[in-house]
């Protein structure tokens, strides 16, 4: 009788434990993280001064609410295996880094690897799962992103179960950030493991294009997006990774057209460029409030490629209100003309002459579903509109 009691009191705590963490990411998780622009060269002032501008930038204000740390930041275990972040670069401690993001209203986020190494041969959280979850509570850490290098031969969906019951048992509420690059198919298993999972390999600085270790470009990952619509949805999201804004090789067109099929798709949306020196330009890319409203829409609902006409396509996503956002891109270096009958139905959706058409780049209203939609894509470019019914 004891033995159940005592059973029953077990799985009682740990549905409580579970609780916490069942709401953190209703929407896409939105913020910043250090890879792509800075890799390994990291430190505590970039970090405090990234904090900072994303104050004074407004991007806080529009969503981009956790500061994640990613790979380097940690150098060895001590003697009673407690991971050490890097004294040189983080000579302050990450307790006290943690408390100056939280004191800009901000959340706490850093990085660590299911295998014995993190990819950049840092250690990983193998064997010390319990003890890391417990480090990371004590220096407030609000999310996890989760690595898959060196894991050997352990199951992707054991691995990252036992760092989430580690998290639960830890107590304090973070976001965990799956990221086995979509090589287990993930969003099969992930939806009560973690908050997202990285779906595709590594997205690298570039429009179309692929690299020899599997690093891909914007359109590559659309691609892949075709598939896994379905999986995504409140509190566990397909990731397509983190943006390139800003890291001066897309062209502004790209980066608007890289934003608006991330937030399409309902992506986590972390920026991954230096937030110091950014140029207004960027600015108004990753703060455009219309648009990042379509990645934060209630619904959660991904994206489906509606037409594809050669490199011209067209998106389109349902949203709350009985709204819908589509996206005309153009993938090509010729310029495509637009001119397109909303009206229709769409699965179950149907889209009649009723609804007013807003063009959320230029922040325009541009006509209704009355008259087709018109206009010219240059290369590369999108349009993207929302419908509001009247
Ligand atoms: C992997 C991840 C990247 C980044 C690096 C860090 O490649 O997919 O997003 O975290 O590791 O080493």
């Amino acid at each position: 009788m004891r033995k159940y009691l005592f059973f029953g009191l077990m799985m009682l705590v740990s549905s409580i434990q579970a609780q916490k963490f069942e709401d953190l990411a209703k929407t896409p998780p939105m913020g910043w993280n250090s890879w792509n622009k800075f890799a390994c060269d990291i430190n505590e002032k970039t970090i405090r001064e990234t904090a900072d501008a994303i104050v004074s930038s407004g991007m806080r204000d529009a969503g981009y609410m956790y500061l994640v740390i990613d790979d380097c930041w940690q150098v060895k275990r001590d003697s009673n295996g407690t991971i050490i972040a890097d004294p040189e670069r983080f000579p302050s401690g990450m307790k006290n880094l943690g408390d100056y993001i939280h004191s800009k209203g901000l959340k706490f986020g850093i990085y660590s690897d299911a295998g014995t190494a993190t990819c950049q041969g840092r250690p990983g959280s193998r064997g010390y799962e319990f003890q890391d979850a417990r480090t990371y509570a004590s220096w407030g850490v609000d999310y996890l992103k989760y690595d898959w290098c060196n894991h050997g031969k352990q199951n992707s969906e054991a691995a990252y179960s036992t760092m989430r019951d580690a998290l639960y048992k830890a107590g304090r509420p973070v976001v965990l950030s799956i990221c086995e690059w979509g090589t287990t198919k993930p969003w099969e298993w992930a939806k009560n493991v973690g908050h997202l999972w990285r779906s595709t390999e590594d997205i690298i600085n570039c429009f179309d294009c692929k690299n020899y270790w599997g690093g891909l470009g914007v359109v590559q990952i659309i691609d892949l997006f075709t598939e896994i619509g379905t999986y995504t949805g409140p509190g566990h999201w397909n990731d397509a990774d983190m943006l390139e804004v800003g890291n001066g090789v897309l062209t502004p067109d790209e980066e608007r057209l890289h934003v608006s099929m991330w937030a399409m798709f309902s992506s986590p949306l972390m920026a991954g460029n230096d937030l110091r020196t950014m140029s207004k330009e960027t600015v108004s890319i990753l703060t455009n409030k219309e648009v990042l409203a379509i990645d934060q829409d209630k619904l959660g609902i991904s994206a489906i490629r509606w037409m594809q006409f050669g490199d011209y396509e067209i998106w389109f996503k349902p949203l709350e209100d009985n709204a819908f956002a589509f996206c005309f891109i153009n993938r090509g270096n010729q310029p495509v003309t637009v001119d397109q009958d909303l009206k229709t139905s769409i699965k179950k959706y149907v889209i009649d002459g009723s609804y007013g058409i807003r063009d959320l780049w230029k922040h325009e209203d541009i006509g209704n579903t009355k008259d087709n939609v018109r206009a010219v894509l240059g290369s590369h470019a999108v349009l993207m509109v929302k419908l509001i019914k009247k």
